[in-house]
């Protein structure tokens, strides 16, 4: 069964937590499908680890429509969910719903992605009135890192607290069907979650939002240049792809691969027929 908005939204009303992680091609977003993960996001991450920028704000929307219809290809059941890249929405609301409209069209995505709070309602409600799923994210949003000034966590005093609150409300009056916390304290997570009737994804939010998300090559140990507190190593694929490269390049010097197994048989005949005929 495809999981879809309503699904997610049971979900929160049943208290059953919504796993989420990033995908950003077919063979991963397969055997995350096949693990059981109930939601996927095309993050505009992919901008760090697959593309090797300093930060998400190169990332364009071709990137995100090619990686977005990749993953697309590689599930069925699972919710995608695709981020709106860096200046494609926040220049007008028009801007918005046309992109917005790509990734679902060009992207295969289920939903899009926004970050932002009060600034980005109107582009909330107008894609959402495309008939378009949007889902927001707020606390540390990675796409104003430079008037953040850095990656810090978001909301802790008081008035920054009250301010998320108020934001992740807007949101969800905007139309959102869900929202990203991330880098937020846990028990003010918390309290936006049971404050909000949509579900809250967190991300270095504690463990009482509604869902979880992490960047698969975070949580694999593949990825190493920016380490987080709430990252959990599952992996350290690095290391372990480190070993095989190894051990691939040894085989290769040493001959020892590929093995018989590893090649393709001729008739003997054919062979010696075409060396007599390069004799002559
Ligand atoms: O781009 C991304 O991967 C994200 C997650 C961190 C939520 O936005």
């Amino acid at each position: 069964m495809k999981n879809t908005i309503v699904s997610l939204q049971k979900c929160k009303t049943s208290g059953k937590k919504i796993s989420m992680l990033t995908a950003y091609d077919y063979a991963t977003a397969k055997i995350m499908e096949q693990s059981g993960i109930d939601a996927v996001l095309v993050g505009d991450s992919l901008g760090m680890v697959c593309l090797g920028y300093e930060n998400t704000l190169s990332v364009t929307m071709e990137d995100m429509i090619h990686h977005s219809a990749a993953v697309a290809r590689g599930v069925s059941s699972v919710f995608v969910v695709t981020d709106m890249p860096f200046m494609s929405y926040q220049t007008s609301v028009y801007d918005a719903v046309v992109n917005a409209g790509r990734l679902i069209k060009e992207g295969g995505a289920n939903a899009v992605k926004l970050e932002g709070g009060f600034e980005v309602c109107e582009h909330i409600t107008a894609i959402t009135r495309a008939s378009i799923p949007v889902m927001g994210h707020l606390g540390l949003t990675p796409q104003s890192i430079n008037a953040f000034g850095g990656y810090k966590v978001q909301g802790k005093t008081e008035q920054a607290a009250q301010n998320l609150l108020d934001q992740a409300l807007a949101v969800e009056k905007a139309g959102a069907f869900s929202v990203v916390l991330e880098c937020v304290p846990a028990k003010l997570a918390a309290l936006v979650t049971a404050e909000l009737s949509i579900p809250t994804i967190g991300i270095g939010a504690g463990a009482q939002c509604d869902g979880q998300i992490l960047v698969y090559q975070d949580m694999l140990g593949m990825y190493n240049e920016v380490s987080a507190k709430f990252v959990k190593h599952y992996e350290n694929l690095s290391e372990r792809m480190t070993e095989a490269f190894k051990t691939y390049i040894a085989d290769v010097q040493a001959q020892t691969f590929p093995g018989v197994e590893h090649t393709y048989a001729i008739d003997d005949e054919v062979i010696d027929t075409l060396k007599k005929r390069e004799k002559k």
